[in-house]
């Protein structure tokens, strides 16, 4: 029996510290319900104590939204706990993510704290927070940069003091796929209780790996991936959630896991965050793109329309996306001319598509895309 990989989505937390973007509180409430329907385990609302706008959102998803798990961020501070504890009281399963970091560089640089004094601030956060709830997750921030040996003395000791889910985050996505890998079974190999806990990917993707670590991090043994729609998020965003679940599923051979995520909804919430929070999506961006199910150069489009599989592997239906397009262009052959007229309800004879074939090359020659439009001006003037 393949195992389950729980979602954990962060587009309204990580993904709203995208430069730029903000969201009020209807907004996010009309992204929770989306999240919701799409099937993610966890919602990571926002982070309580950084304004009241934020209070207000996770203390309203957390009344409004059911069968999820709420989630709210805090540092290891007693305030931020209380407050985020405060938020979440109206939620059906109430989940704090508190934390600290674990570099050398974070250490030494940002939180000017040695490591035993920032292991003791942990282990007193977790503590604090498992007195108002039974599902606390730690994160160990830059654990990518950090001393294994130190990630994992911090793990056992959070585990020990009510940690239940452990966060790895790559915070400046600095891993590569294999480190990334490891730095999770080494956990599970070096950590007495590591299999007390559930092991999280959260990966930041300043060197467009993030869901390639993500994955690797899976591989790994972490059975919970922290993601945003569209890979939303601080600097070049984090891991994309549609990414994430389409590989585990049209890869279910090689993962061996499964997520609860119904994936025909994935363009559906795409299109909303992208509307609301003004980040538009890249066309040739993966699972989601208006280009991914785009077919424009001849060998191509004389392969998809014999058989789809010959250069598909995702469905787009799969996706909630209509279904493959075939674009005209300079690029494009007769196979693909002759079904778009098809589609528009022409047929001709032989000679007289061979005319229209020409006259169709020089006009893409001139354009980037052959419109249906143009298609038609095109068979009217060719007799
Ligand atoms: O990237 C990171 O380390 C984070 C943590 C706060 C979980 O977002
Ligand atoms: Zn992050």
């Amino acid at each position: 029996m393949a195992d389950r990989v729980y979602v954990f989505d962060t587009t309204l937390r990580d993904g709203e510290q995208s430069p730029g973007v903000s969201l009020n509180v209807q907004e996010k409430l009309e992204i929770g319900r989306a999240l919701v329907d799409l099937g993610v385990d966890i919602i990571e609302a926002g982070f309580p104590i950084s304004s009241p706008g934020d209070f207000q959102s996770v203390n309203t998803l957390a009344k409004e939204l059911k069968g999820v798990t709420i989630c709210g961020l805090t540092r290891a501070v007693a305030k931020d706990i209380e407050v985020a504890a405060e938020a979440l009281k109206p939620a059906e399963r109430p989940r704090i993510h508190t934390g600290l970091g674990v570099s050398d560089i974070h250490l030494e640089k940002k939180l000017r704290m040695t490591r035993e004094q920032a292991l003791e601030a942990g282990v007193a956060a977790v503590k604090l927070a498992r007195q108002f709830t039974d599902d606390v997750e730690y994160y160990m921030e830059d654990s990518g940069r950090a001393d294994p040996e130190y990630v994992y003395r911090v793990a056992e000791a959070v585990i020990a003091a009510g940690a239940t889910v452990l966060n790895v985050p790559d915070t400046t996505g600095y891993k590569y796929p294999d480190e990334y890998r490891d730095l999770h079974r080494g956990i599970l190999e070096n950590v007495p209780n590591a299999h007390k806990a559930i092991l999280s990917c959260h990966c930041h993707n300043d060197l467009g790996m993030a869901t390639a670590n993500t994955l690797a991090g899976v591989l790994g043994g972490a059975r919970q991936v922290e993601v945003t729609i569209n890979g939303i998020g601080e600097r070049a965003g984090n891991t994309a959630l549609e990414e994430v679940v389409t590989a585990i599923k049209i890869r279910e051979d090689y993962f061996k896991v499964y997520t609860n995520i119904k994936h025909e909804k994935l363009l559906q919430v795409s299109k909303l965050v992208s509307q609301l929070t003004g980040m538009v999506v890249q066309r040739n961006k993966a699972v989601v793109g208006a280009n991914a199910y785009a077919h424009s150069s001849g060998i191509h489009q004389d392969g998809v329309l014999k058989d789809r599989s010959t250069y598909e592997i995702i469905p787009p239906e799969m996706v909630g996306a209509e279904r493959s397009e075939i674009i005209l262009t300079a690029r494009s052959g007769r196979h693909g001319l002759r079904h778009q007229l098809m589609e528009m309800g022409f047929s001709f004879p032989e000679d007289r598509f061979e005319r229209i074939y020409e006259e169709f090359l020089k006009v893409a020659d001139t354009k980037k895309q052959v419109s249906r439009e143009d298609l038609a001006e095109l068979v009217n003037n060719v007799k």
